[in-house]
Formats: C-alpha cells, sequence, structure tokens
C-alpha cells in the first residue's frame, strides 16, 4: 500500500466548506464533520489522515512536514510568511482584507495607530503607502479598538460587512483579497509526488466544479 499522506486543516467555518469539497474529489470526509474532539480524523479506504489545527497553525505543520498538505487562508500565509508551495487557489472563504476607521470621521493625521491580528501585513501595508504607522496587536474583536480609543485604524478581515457596520466603522481601503488556498511542503510535493499530485488534481477538479 502507498504511504500515508496527512492534510492539516483549519477548524471552523472554513472545515465545512471544506469537507464538501474533499468529498466531491473523491474522498471520504464525513468524519471531518463529526462533532467529537478527537484532532486527527483517519480515512482508511485511501490512507490518508486529517490534522484539525486553528488556522494559524497550519502552515507550521505543513512546513516543518508533520503533514503534507494543508488548508489555510492567504491572509495566514501572508502574515507568517511560511515557505510552502501553493499549488491551488481553492476558491472557498472568500472575504478581504481592508483598513477601517470609524465612520464618517478623518483620516487621521501625524503617525495613525492602527490595530490588527495581521501586524506584518498592516505594516507592510502601510509602508507601501509611504506611511509610518504605529501597529499594535490584538488578538480578535477587533473593531472594539477605534470605538475605545486604541487605536485610530483597524486592519481585519471583511466578508459581509456587518461588523463593521454594526460597531459604526467604515471601511477606508482594500489591502488584498483573501480566499483558502492549498499549500504544499516543498519536499513532500517533489518527493511523494505519486500520492500528492493525483488528489490536488481531483481538488483542482472539484473546484473547477464548484464555481461552474
Ligand atoms: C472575522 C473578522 C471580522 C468579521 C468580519 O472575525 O475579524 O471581525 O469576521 O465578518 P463580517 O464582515 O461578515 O461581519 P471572527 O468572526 O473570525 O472573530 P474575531 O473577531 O474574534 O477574529
Amino acid at each position: 500500500m502507498s504511504e500515508r499522506l496527512t492534510i492539516a486543516l483549519p477548524k471552523g467555518r472554513v472545515l465545512r466548506v471544506v469537507a464538501p469539497l474533499f468529498r466531491q474529489a473523491g474522498i471520504d470526509a464525513d468524519g471531518l464533520l463529526a462533532d467529537d474532539r478527537t484532532l486527527v480524523r483517519e480515512v482508511p479506504s485511501v490512507n490518508l489522515r486529517f490534522l484539525l489545527l486553528k488556522p494559524d497553525d497550519v502552515p507550521t505543520y505543513v512546513e516543518y512536514g508533520a503533514a503534507d498538505l494543508g488548508v489555510c487562508g492567504r491572509d495566514v500565509l501572508l502574515e507568517r510568511a511560511a515557505d510552502l508551495y501553493q499549488p491551488l487557489d481553492l476558491g472557498i472563504g472568500r472575504c478581504r482584507m481592508v483598513v477601517a476607521g470609524m465612520a464618517g470621521t478623518p483620516a487621521p493625521t501625524g503617525v495613525p495607530r492602527i490595530a490588527t491580528k495581521y501586524p506584518r501585513i498592516a505594516t507592510e501595508y502601510f509602508a507601501r503607502q509611504g506611511i509610518q504607522a504605529d501597529v499594535v496587536f490584538v488578538q480578535g474583536s477587533v473593531e472594539l479598538a477605534p470605538l475605545v480609543g486604541l487605536a485610530d485604524l483597524i486592519v481585519d478581515l471583511v466578508e459581509t460587512g456587518a461588523t463593521l457596520a454594526q460597531n459604526g466603522l467604515e471601511e477606508r481601503a482594500e489591502v488584498a483579497r483573501i480566499s483558502s488556498v492549498l499549500v504544499a511542503n516543498r519536499a513532500a510535493y517533489k518527493l511523494r509526488q505519486d500520492r500528492v499530485r493525483p488528489l490536488v488534481d481531483a481538488l483542482r477538479r472539484a473546484v473547477a466544479i464548484k464555481a461552474a
């Protein structure tokens, strides 16, 4: 039998759309949605296992070879600058990374303070604009920061725009378009081609069918 393949997946909302994509690619992914706390989900029929991780940890597991492949948001990839091969955009988990501020207020003068879960992306974005910014890292509920004077602006993900609107914020600029991508360990992609390539091809077909 061929060697076992390991795929790192993010727990949470993306998992619910990733599972049908794997099913469409011919892999029995029903176990992925089982409501239990196991972090390793085996698919013995195709000698494969899924690892369920915090989204931010997927690049680490794949870069260090603990997983051959992974699914991860482009936001996490940009922030982590991990050395990974990216063979396929899965076209799911689509959203945008934006700069936002309090609605109806003027652009900040001087050195703006920016709250974000993405300090690298934010720092690079403002540097590209020629703006020196004071970037403050927060873990979540980023939209709160301008409301209570922690920051002038935020850099965060927007999907429907509801969180911005409900907190009196407005978009000021788009930083990046985000979606979930398939990532591969560089060595595994070369040395385990027999297992990795057919799966990537099957997922590519599944993505095309979904997009049609
Ligand atoms: C994400 C993101 C925004 C929100 C955007 O947060 O950071 O806060 O979703 O979605 P919307 O435009 O559809 O309102 P998440 O729910 O992951 O929680 P967090 O704030 O704790 O990161």
